[in-house]
């Protein structure tokens, strides 16, 4: 029997408190141009361009194959991995929150990128914009194995964060709207997906909005990470210092890419976010990037050892 009809639909729906607060009254300001956003996710018929570049790829490709790989960053979570033969895939395009109930984090909406496949970690604001990528494929939540040219993909389902360990105790909020926002009967929204992504033989891990504490079994399925990216900054606002450097000594990864921090190109301080400079500067081995560009060669990342890439304010913004 399928147990995940939600008794709580009409109050607090699968996608969580936002239906929750607007069903409380809560919301006011914002609410509007917030609605306009939600509802504009089912866009694809009018995307320009089409599927032609897939299908060169397609006839092309069959395995896996040499080269360099490109990360860009976009800001928050917002990353593209672009494989050898060129396969793009951007992960988690951010929007503000469309109920308005935790209000503006960016002045900007995401932009209208070009690429082949757009991913999401998991159903929150700041992470599952797929409408606003020109994508010929959107792949959200997806959990399992996938594979195409020359990237696989797997999926590991496990949950979010779900004690705030910063000084913002956002995950009160939940229980305010009557959420668990912890596993096992925390609301869908509370759902997380990370993505092994291997490629020109590295394999790069999508840390989104995970707990810092999953089961082993899932530890076990990531096997070896070259990156990592990790979603802390200086409010410890998801994960803290303290467990992503536990992350990073337990994965020992060659490459560190921080995320989920504040930037002066795309974030607001209303976001309470702030920056990663201070876990940065922290590591023993670390660089400033100073473009939002990083092209990685797996010969040429044998002898590193945890070396920490920041782009900070570094942002492709179209
Ligand atoms: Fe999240
Ligand atoms: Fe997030």
């Amino acid at each position: 029997m399928d147990d995940r009809s939600d008794d709580n639909e009409q109050t607090i729906g699968r996608r969580g408190l936002l239906t929750a607060a607007a069903g409380a009254g809560a919301l006011a300001a914002g609410l509007t141009t917030g609605a306009k956003s939600g509802l504009a996710q089912s866009a694809a018929w009018m995307q320009p361009g089409n599927n032609n570049h897939v299908v060169d790829l397609q006839a092309a490709t069959s395995a896996a194959s040499a080269g360099e790989v490109t990360i860009d960053y976009y800001g928050h979570c917002a990353l593209k991995i672009t494989s050898p033969a060129g396969l793009s895939i951007l992960f988690d395009p951010w929007r503000n929150d469309p109920s308005g109930a935790w209000g503006l984090w960016y002045p900007n909406e995401f932009p209208k990128t070009v690429v082949d496949i757009s991913m999401s970690t998991h159903a929150h604001f700041d992470h599952d914009a797929l409408f606003r990528p020109e994508s010929t494929m959107v792949l959200d939540r997806m959990v399992g194995s996938w594979a195409f040219a020359d990237v696989s993909i797997t999926g590991l389902a496990d949950k979010h964060a779900c004690e705030a360990p910063g000084w913002y105790a956002w995950t009160n909020a939940l229980a305010e709207f009557g959420q668990n926002a912890c596993p096992p009967d925390n609301p869908g929204h509370m759902d997380m997906v990370m993505y092994v992504v291997e490629t020109g033989g590295i394999r790069t891990l999508i840390w989104g909005d995970n707990r810092h504490n999953p089961p082993e079994s899932v530890w076990d399925a990531m096997g070896r990470i070259d990156v990592l990216t990790l979603p802390i900054d200086g409010s410890e606002h998801i994960l803290s210092y303290e467990q992503g450097n536990a992350i990073v000594e337990r994965l020992q990864p060659k490459v560190v890419i921080p995320t989920h921090y504040l930037n002066e190109a795309t974030t607001l301080t209303l976001s309470t976010l702030a920056s990663a400079d201070e876990w940065v500067e922290s590591q023993k081995s670390f660089a400033k990037l100073d473009t939002p560009t990083l092209k990685l060669a797996a010969a040429d990342m044998a002898d590193m050892d945890r070396e920490f890439r920041y782009f900070g304010s570094n942002v492709l913004t179209g």
